[in-house]
């Protein structure tokens, strides 16, 4: 029953504050509600002005509790924190995420957060710039150490009238991440994934370099999935703009092919998987110099040979551990791919075309062909990179476990 109905008979708390998001919170509980799931509901006052306990406690088909001085419900935060199986704050404001960093307990949901004993999942929900803030992103880091989950904040009109970052996730997404998280699915429970994302920089002088356009989307998005798969990642990432969220990652950054190089040789022994995504520079000059260079009409730089990170590591694979590249290709692709699976030691190779439209550098999509080491191939067709990097798993998984 559990693992084809994950939510049916689970006790989830939904905590709900402060924000005009606050109205998705009765399609959340209405949907869990659906799922079979016992739900109770925990509103900061501030969130009872943007929607009524009745409404949530109509749809929960429970009492709403928003109140620490209710005579008889003083203690409910202790009760609670020991009843659910999951606690889900959504949406969650700039103002409680910084209370939860900081232990602040001045309202029933933080009493019952800090009591909580089951896993805790924040839905965060604000304007793009209150998002944006580093003391945002800093509650947000301490919230990831102290174990919560915190889910990121999508692009999109925002109830401001701007566009950006900052939207509550979708109750349905919420929903769908609960129920991957209660299911029990964790595949990847005792594996270590090595992951790299992302461009290398290679310094020219202190103002440019030589470097491509991959965004880390690719790279973030296998992270996410592996450790929502239970599995415990390292991420090597290149210079990008990506937040990464869950509490089993963790990131390295690095600039040059050379500190991308010297961080894999470092992770790579306890890696039982290694997924190399990064679009790596493979041309770095000779001598980066200390100086910025002057404009001048012709300019030659040498150039030197990058070390080819995932041949070398292919050289040291051990009969435990698989390794997935990447090939990014304009013509021949499958051909291409071949020769590198078997140039690289590879198990699995995961080809991208620069000519098909919505895949490769900087798209949220991507279409994919996965070919083993017998050259078996699968085409997929135009996804999300986050859908790509379900497949992508799911190949592993079906070779590794
Ligand atoms: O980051 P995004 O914007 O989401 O874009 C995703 C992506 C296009 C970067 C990704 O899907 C992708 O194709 N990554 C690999 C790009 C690449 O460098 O391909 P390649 O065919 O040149 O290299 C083959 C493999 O060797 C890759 O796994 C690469 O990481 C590795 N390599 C290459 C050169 C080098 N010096 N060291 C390496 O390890």
């Amino acid at each position: 029953m559990s693992s084809t109905f994950p939510l049916k008979g689970k006790k989830i708390i939904i905590g709900v504050t402060g924000s005009i998001a606050a109205y998705k919170s009765a399609e959340l509980v209405r949907l869990l509600v659906k799922e079979g799931t016992m739900v109770r509901v925990v509103m900061t006052c501030s969130a009872t002005t943007f929607i009524s306990p009745l409404t949530l406690s109509v749809l929960s088909k429970s009492d709403v509790i928003s109140e620490i001085n209710a005579n008889e419900h003083w203690n409910n935060h202790v009760e609670l924190g020991l009843w659910a199986d999951l606690m889900i704050i959504a949406p969650c404001t700039a103002n409680t995420l910084s209370k939860m960093a900081n232990g602040l307990c001045d309202n029933m949901l933080l009493a019952t957060y800090l009591s909580a004993k089951c896993p805790v999942v924040v839905a965060p929900a604000m304007d793009l710039d209150m998002y944006k803030h580093p003391s945002t992103k800093q509650n947000i880091n301490t919230l990831v150490k102290y174990k919560n989950h915190v889910l990121n904040a999508p692009k999109g009109e925002l109830a401001s009238g701007l566009h950006g970052e900052g939207r509550m996730q979708e109750p349905s997404d919420i929903v769908a991440w609960a129920s991957s998280f209660l299911s029990g699915k964790q595949l990847f429970k005792n594996k270590h994934f090595l992951i790299t994302a992302g461009p290398t920089y290679e310094a020219i002088d202190p103002v440019r370099y030589i470097g491509n356009h991959s965004s880390g989307k690719m790279g973030f998005a296998l992270a996410e999935e592996a450790a929502k798969q239970g599995a415990k990642v390292t991420l090597i990432s290149g210079p990008v703009a990506l937040e990464i969220q869950h509490p089993n990652i963790q990131r390295i950054d690095v600039v040059s092919a050379d500190q991308m190089f010297k961080a894999c040789k470092k992770h790579f022994k306890k890696a039982d998987v290694l997924i190399k995504s990064a679009a790596v520079a493979d041309f770095k000059p000779q001598v980066a110099k200390t100086n910025k260079i002057k404009t001048k009409k012709n300019l030659t730089i040498t150039l030197d040979e990058n070390q080819d990170i995932l041949k070398y590591l292919g050289t040291k694979k051990t009969k435990k551990q698989f390794i997935v590249g990447f090939a990014l290709e304009s013509q021949s692709g499958e051909t291409f791919a071949k020769e590198k699976i078997k140039k690289k030691n590879l198990d699995l190779i995961v080809l991208n075309s620069l000519k098909d439209k919505g895949a490769g550098f900087g798209h949220n999509t991507n279409k994919v062909t996965l070919i083993d080491s017998s050259f078996k191939s699968k085409k997929l067709p135009l996804m999300a990179k986050s859908k790509v990097a379900k497949y992508i798993l799911s190949a592993i998984s079906d070779c590794i476990l």
